[in-house]
Order: structure tokens, then sequence, then C-alpha cells
């Protein structure tokens, strides 16, 4: 249940290990025992699935470079945040409505194919239930959950291990069974079966349009009227040419660009449940999977990104909560925070270590936004050789399924001098977020490193502590081209 590392911290020989460990190499979050990006996982296509892509540690244009997740030299964590969107689902809503039809649709009808991926549609069946999480995502969840407590054990001392009697972690998730059982699983890993015992939970209403909550997203009337047109004109280039290609190898059925979207979205949800990569992912080109990614990113880019007027809306409140957190101070209630929650300290502690809050893809994406990080700029009117592989805002690298960040408070001792001063630094996906692109952080010691002195942070979060354009999610945005 719990590692070597909780054993030797339990054990008593607490002092001699910390001597001789190599805590200060260890890479945090690093390579969960679960983790199936194997061989037989192309990593070419599930990095490229958009927000339904399978958690993978990030890498490349998210990273700082040369700096993988070790602490910097003088430094130390003394607080760490977790935001963590569910782990690996089963497909949802209008997503699992498409591939319910697909397959109804394929039963109806009898064509043969000579391509021996197009072969297995043609016994394919796929009936799981929406919106659970799935066996892969509980797997994802506690290897994760394993993942951060070899991280930060030390952190939170032998005590805590080894009796009842040191403090909880307070860990808030919402009423869905996807969020709350990734949420579990995660807390299972971390703590071991008994994880109960050593944590206090906040469990929210998650889709409530009345109930404020930093968790879920559904506090934005606005989003109601909101409609990706970039999406929709990326798709309506896209789909045609998928279908014109995939047709002729499919003889005697009518494929439709609805039917190219339901298959495309199967690839992921299918594998899932195999638990191995499913012969559909296998029917699209690596370029048809560019388009696939790109069609998924203009359509959260509006949504939680930077190409709609609610981007930073959604994910505000959550934002004023970690800087309390990180500040040690009350909540500035903006967006859509609850000040009754947040202002007593049974539900919202500002006492602990670590912190642990389960949520979505959109709240995740939009924190991000809100704060101003992976500024771009993009739309839907471009071809597949157009798109830039190294674009700054990816819903694949963001938030995949299981998506987490990690906010790292960290003390430092400036060298020849035995004062410390608080830094903030930030773990998406175990690559450090370079803070550097806020213009306030540029300017901090070790910025180059991913650190941002705490009070320079806090400059640069006025937008957001200022409510971050909150007041738009009462417009209406019909008809209007994003
Ligand atoms: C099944 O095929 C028949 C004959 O082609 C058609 O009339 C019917 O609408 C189809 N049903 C579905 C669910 O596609
Ligand atoms: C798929 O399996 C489900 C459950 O076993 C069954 O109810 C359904 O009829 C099957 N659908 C097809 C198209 O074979
Ligand atoms: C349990 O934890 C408390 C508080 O840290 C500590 O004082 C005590 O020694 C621990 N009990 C045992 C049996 O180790
Ligand atoms: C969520 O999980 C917590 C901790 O196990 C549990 O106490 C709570 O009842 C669960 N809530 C829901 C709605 O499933
Ligand atoms: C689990 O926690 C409970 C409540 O604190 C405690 O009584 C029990 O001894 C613990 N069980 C194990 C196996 O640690
Ligand atoms: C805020 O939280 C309290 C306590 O759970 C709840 O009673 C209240 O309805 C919530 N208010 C809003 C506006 O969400
Ligand atoms: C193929 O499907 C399209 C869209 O549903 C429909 O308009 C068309 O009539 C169908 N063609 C045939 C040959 O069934
Ligand atoms: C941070 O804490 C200080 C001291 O309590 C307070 O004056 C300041 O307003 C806080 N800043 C934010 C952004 O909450
Ligand atoms: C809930 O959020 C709205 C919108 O920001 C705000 O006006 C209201 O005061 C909040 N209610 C509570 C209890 O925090
Ligand atoms: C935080 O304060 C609460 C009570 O206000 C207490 O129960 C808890 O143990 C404290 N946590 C820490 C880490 O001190
Ligand atoms: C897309 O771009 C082309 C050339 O850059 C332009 O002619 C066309 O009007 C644009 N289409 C839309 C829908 O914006
Ligand atoms: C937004 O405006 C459109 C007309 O432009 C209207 O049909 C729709 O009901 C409005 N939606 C809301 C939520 O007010």
């Amino acid at each position: 249940m719990l590692s070597n590392l909780a054993l030797l911290l339990a054990s008593g020989t607490l002092a001699i290990a910390c001597d001789e460990l190599p805590i200060a190499s260890w890479s945090y979050d690093g390579p969960p025992p679960f983790q199936y990006q194997t061989a037989s996982w192309d990593p070419k296509v599930f990095h490229k699935l958009g927000g339904f892509s399978p958690w993978f540690p990030s890498t490349g244009v998210y990273g700082v470079p040369g700096y993988p997740g070790q602490v910097p030299d003088g430094c130390s964590v003394d607080q760490v945040q977790v935001y963590m969107r569910h782990a690996e689902r089963e497909a949802s809503g209008g997503t699992a409505r498409g591939i319910a039809a697909l397959v109804k649709k394929l039963a109806n009808s009898t064509f043969q194919s000579s391509d021996p991926n197009i072969q297995y549609l043609q016994t394919w069946n796929y009936s799981y239930p929406a919106e659970y999480l799935s066996p892969l995502g509980y797997s994802d969840a506690t290897a994760a959950g394993v993942a951060f407590q070899h991280a930060y054990s030390p952190l939170l001392g032998a005590s805590f291990y080894f009796n009842n009697t040191g403090p909880k972690i307070p860990i808030r998730s919402t009423d869905q069974e996807r969020v709350n059982a990734t949420a579990n699983a995660f807390a299972a890993g971390m703590m071991g079966f008994n994880y109960s015992a050593f944590s206090n939970w906040l469990v929210t209403p998650d889709s409530s349009t009345t109930f404020n909550s930093t968790l879920a997203s559904n506090n934005c009337p606005a989003v109601n009227t909101i409609d990706s047109t970039a999406n929709g004109i990326f798709n309506s280039y896209f789909q045609p040419l998928v279908r014109d290609r995939l047709a002729p190898l499919m003889p005697g059925f009518n494929l439709t660009t609805n039917d190219v979207g339901s298959l495309m979205n199967a690839c992921p949800f299918d594998s899932f449940n195999r638990l191995s990569p499913s012969p559909i992912c296998s029917i699209f080109t690596p370029e048809e999977w560019l388009g696939y990614n790109y069609a998924y990113d203009l359509n959260q880019f509006d949504n939680a990104g930077y190409g709609g007027p609610i981007g930073t809306a959604w994910g505000v409140g959550w934002v004023a909560e970690m800087i309390a957190r990180l500040n040690d101070s009350a909540v500035i209630p903006v967006g859509s925070v609850n000040t009754t929650l947040d202002s007593n300290p049974a539900t919202f502690p500002l006492n602990s270590s670590v912190y642990l809050d389960f949520t979505h893809d959109t709240s995740l994406e939009s924190s991000l936004t809100a704060m101003g990080l992976f500024k771009a700029d993009y739309n839907g009117n471009v071809t597949l050789d157009q798109i830039d592989p190294n674009r700054a805002w990816q819903s694949a690298l963001i938030s995949p399924m299981g998506g987490r960040l990690f906010v790292e408070r960290l003390q430092c001792q400036s060298t020849g001098n035995q004062s410390t001063y608080p830094f903030v630094r930030m773990l998406l996906n175990s690559a450090v977020v370079p803070l550097y692109t806020l213009t306030e952080c540029n300017h901090s010691w070790g910025a180059n490193q991913g650190l941002c002195e705490l009070p320079l942070f806090l400059e640069s979060q006025t937008f957001a502590l200022n409510g971050a354009n909150f007041s738009n999610c009462y417009n209406n945005y019909t008809n209007v081209p994003l």
C-alpha cells in the first residue's frame, strides 16, 4: 500500500533515511507504476486525442527547458495544492450518444472491407455505461496517488503514516461519480486503504447552476449561448477529407461526416475499455489525428481558453482559493467562490501543507487561462499542414484524462544568508510550468527554473483577483462568431 519510503519514515529510521535517500533528486510525480504508456500504446496517436487523451507526462513546449521536476537547489517545498481532472472515464453526453448511434448503424449494415482495422467494425459492439470512471481511470488515479506520496511524503512527516493522530488532509470533490471515484482512488494510492482516517472531505454538488463551486463549471450561464464557430469551420473542411478517404474502404456503408466524428471519438473510449489500443485508432492516419486534436483544441480554446469571452471566468474562483492558501490570507471572493464555505476554516482550512481538489477539464483549463498562462491565438480556418504542432494551448497537454496541476510553495534560501523567501512553482502533468511567461515572474530569481517569488506571483494575478471578466457570464453570445 505505502511505498518503501513511507514504511521507512514510519519505522523510526527517519533520521538515517533522510540523510541517505537522495530526496532532492526525486522526480516529482514521476512515471507511476500503472502507467500504460507501454510499447503497445502508440504515443503518436494517444498524445493527440485532445482532452480524450489518456494521461501521459508532458514534455516539450510545456516544460521549462532543461528543468524536469526536481526541486531547485536551496529550496524545499512547504505546501502543495493539487487540482486534478477526473481520470479516464467512459464517453459522456453527445459523444456517448454519437458512438451508440454509430454502433447501431454498423450493426444494421452488411458492408465488407478489405482493411483489417475496418473489419473490426463488422463485429464491433460497444455498450458501456456513459460517464463513469473506467477501470483504467481507477488505476491511473491510484497510481497518481502513489506517485504523489512518493514525491511529497516528506511534507507530511512520520506520524501521518504511523498513526491517525496527525493533521488530516483536506480533500474537496464533487458528487459526480467520476470525480469522487478519482478522488477516492487517488487518496487510496497516496494514503493506503484506510485513507478516510487520514483525510477530511468536502463533497459539493457538481451539476448545480445555483450552488457556487470552484470544482465544477456550471456557474456561468453564458455557456448555453456559446457555440465554437472555429471548431465548426475546421470540421467542415476536415471531416469530409477523412470521409472521402475512408468511404471507398467501406463499400455498402453510407459513411457520413458525423460517423467520422463518432468513429474518431470511439478510439480513446474503446481503448480504455479494452485496456489496449483499439483497432479503430489505426483506421486513421497520423495526419488525421493531428486534425482531430486541433478540432478538439478549437472547441476548448473558445470555451475555456483565450478564444472566447468566458475562458477566464469558469476557473477564476479556484485561482482565488489557490492564492489564499499560498498567501495564508482570506479568499478574495471572485467568480464562483462560495463565501460561506471559504470563510469557514472547517470547510476551507488554511493551515494544511497538502490540499487535494478534484475537478473537470474545463475548470482546470480555465484556471490556467485566468492566470494568464499558455497564451495563444488560433482560428479554425487553417488546413492540416498549417497546424502548428508546438502551439502553446493544447488540451491534450493541459487536461488529458487525469490531467493534474501541482501548485507548490517553496522556501528558498538566498546565498550567503540564512533567510528564506517564499516562491511558487507549478507542475502540470509532471512538466514545470513556465511561470516566467507572466511579466512579473519574468523578473523573479530562479525564473529560468520555473520559480516565481510569491509577491511577484501575486502581483501577476491582478486580472484574476479582479474577477477575470466573470461578468461576461451574464451576457448572451448567441450568434457571436468565436
Ligand atoms: C436499417 O436499415 C434499413 C434498411 O436499409 C433502414 O430502413 C433503417 O432505417 C436502418 N436502421 C437504422 C437504425 O439505421
Ligand atoms: C451490444 O451488446 C448489448 C449488450 O450485450 C446488446 O444489448 C446490444 O443489442 C448489442 N448491440 C449490437 C448492435 O449487437
Ligand atoms: C503518533 O503520533 C503522535 C503525534 O505525532 C506522536 O507523538 C506519537 O508518538 C505517535 N505514536 C506512536 C505510537 O508512534
Ligand atoms: C465521496 O467520497 C467520500 C469519501 O469516500 C464519501 O464520504 C462521500 O460519501 C462520497 N460522495 C458521493 C456523493 O459519492
Ligand atoms: C483505520 O483508521 C481507524 C480510525 O482512525 C483506526 O481505528 C484503525 O485502527 C485504522 N486501521 C488500520 C488498519 O490502520
Ligand atoms: C454555499 O455553501 C453553503 C454551505 O454548503 C450552502 O448552504 C449554500 O447554498 C452555498 N451557496 C451558494 C450560493 O452556492
Ligand atoms: C447517406 O446519408 C446521408 C446523410 O444521412 C443521406 O442524406 C443520404 O441519402 C444517404 N445516402 C444513401 C445512399 O443512403
Ligand atoms: C497576502 O497577505 C497579506 C498579509 O496578510 C495581505 O496584506 C495581502 O492582501 C494578501 N494578498 C492577497 C492577494 O490576498
Ligand atoms: C455566488 O457567486 C455569485 C457570482 O459571483 C456571487 O454574486 C454570490 O455572492 C456568491 N454566493 C456566495 C454565497 O458566495
Ligand atoms: C488546522 O486547523 C484545524 C482546526 O481549526 C485542526 O483540526 C487541524 O488539525 C489543523 N491542521 C494542521 C495541519 O495544523
Ligand atoms: C479562410 O481563409 C481564406 C484565405 O486565407 C479566406 O479567403 C476565406 O474567406 C477564409 N474563410 C473563412 C470562413 O474565414
Ligand atoms: C440569447 O439570445 C437569443 C436571440 O438572440 C435567444 O433566442 C436566446 O433565448 C437567448 N438566450 C438566453 C439564455 O438568454
